[in-house]
């Protein structure tokens, strides 16, 4: 079968088709992997129909895969993403993926990629996954503004994050959030390479010596930017298929799909290789 790349969108997302299961764990097509995730920030395998052993070993080949917490799964690199609490420990904190986030603000050093693939889905059409390239949304903006972000700073919370779904925790809930540490990052990130992204989504609470309220009104407008259809693609997913993003600088979200649907996808993800700077 040939294979087809087929861009998805006007900044964002590469379509690729016609590789699937073992053979994608090649070298060859890692290193075109992730010269696409480069470029495009988001690549979609459709119908990749990869066994759980091979897409450790592809993810592998892509970078540091770490071992996930509470995974859910025999391996440890796979983290089983789904709301059935029966199957994963950590299902109840799933509907926070339903709002634009980036995975592992908290840390210094965020994750450098998600894996991400369709074991099961939704049966009514619900579940899709969003990206949002904010390379490209920081790009675009005015210089006048880019001058503007250049020296903020953001709290990034899991706190921040939880509330957006429990918008008024008992005492005891917020405790339980703020035992993950807050971390403070600049709103621009700048790569050793030189590419700046925002660092924006759920986990931004405020922006450092900014009052509360108009902290929240700078990262709301951005973040209504960044999610702007140009700089946004959706994927609709079919069984077999393998997304993987640039999680550093795409920010991303499920579309809800309720308690009870049948969605069910295996994860992998890749050590970050810079710290925020
Ligand atoms: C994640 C995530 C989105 C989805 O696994 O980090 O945000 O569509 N998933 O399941
Ligand atoms: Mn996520």
């Amino acid at each position: 079968m040939p294979i087809t790349s087929t861009p998805l969108g006007p900044t964002t997302g590469l379509e690729i088709t016609g590789l699937h299961g073992r053979a994608l764990v090649d070298r060859d097509v890692a290193a075109e992997c992730a010269a696409a995730l480069e470029r495009y920030g988001v690549v979609v395998y459709r119908d990749a129909d990869i066994a759980d052993d091979d897409l450790v070993a592809f993810s592998a080949l892509l970078g540091d895969v770490v071992p996930l917490a509470m995974g859910g799964h025999e391996r440890r690199e796979i983290q089983k993403i789904t709301r059935d609490a029966s199957q994963s420990k950590l299902a109840a904190y799933r509907e926070a993926t339903f709002f634009w986030h980036i995975d592992g603000t908290t840390d210094s050093v965020p994750n450098k990629s998600t894996l991400l693939t369709a074991r099961q889905v939704s049966d009514d059409g619900s579940g899709d996954t969003e990206f949002a390239n904010t390379y490209a949304a920081y790009e675009a903006l005015p210089e006048r503004e880019k001058e503007e972000l250049a020296d903020l700073r953001v709290v990034h919370s899991f706190a921040a994050s939880q509330s957006l779904v429990y918008p008024d925790p008992s005492p005891k809930e917020r405790a339980a959030w703020d035992k993950v540490p807050a971390r403070e990052h600049p709103l621009v990130w700048t790569r050793r390479s030189g590419r700046r992204s925002l660092l924006i989504g759920a986990t931004a609470g405020e922006i450092v010596g900014r009052p509360a309220a108009a902290g929240r009104a700078l990262l709301d407008r951005l973040l209504d930017w960044a999610t702007r259809p140009e700089f946004t693609v959706r994927h609709r997913w079919r069984p077999g298929d393998l997304v993987i993003w640039d999680n550093t600088g795409m920010l991303h979200r499920a579309q809800p799909y309720a308690e009870t649907s049948r969605r069910l996808m295996h994860r992998t993800s890749l050590a970050g290789e810079e710290a925020v700077a």
